[in-house]
């Protein structure tokens, strides 16, 4: 699938956002290695705190279902300049799918491109828990 392909399924998503408290819609489109492509959106809810990004309902969609090995990512919100992934989601999609690509559109363009390390310098992630001689 093209990059443009893939924000468009990331727009279709976005279609579904239960956002009724921020009114803010995000879809996202996760492309495995094997061309698969699982989509999500936010899902807001009464307690606020519960919500749930388009991003990580893309990324456990597709973990739920057996992948493990991805490609990149598309994000769409309607803003004019890049909406790019929450600290909590640049965290799950580098655990679970690494130096993915990642695609930022509004509904007319594609905003930015990048790689998640370049949104996620630093990462905490496994390697740091398997250290040998740790009291
Ligand atoms: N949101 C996402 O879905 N993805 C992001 O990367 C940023 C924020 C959602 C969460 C919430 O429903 C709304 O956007 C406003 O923060």
């Amino acid at each position: 699938m093209s990059g443009s392909e893939l924000v468009e399924a990331a727009r279709k998503a976005r279609r579904h956002a239960h956002a009724p408290f921020s009114t803010f819609k995000v879809g996202a489109a996760l492309e495995t290695t094997d061309g698969t492509v699982f989509t999500g959106c936010n899902i807001e809810n009464a307690t606020y705190g519960l919500t749930i990004c388009a991003e990580r309902v893309a990324m456990f969609k597709a973990l739920s279902e057996g992948h493990r090995t991805f490609a990149r990512v598309a994000i769409v919100a309607a803003t004019e300049s890049p909406t790019p992934p929450c600290g909590a989601c640049r965290q799950i999609l580098w655990e679970f799918g690494g130096d993915l690509e990642v695609i930022l559109a509004n509904e007319q363009r594609e905003t930015a491109r990048f790689q998640l390390s370049e949104l996620l310098p630093h990462p905490f992630d496994a390697r740091l828990l398997k250290t040998e001689g740790r009291p």
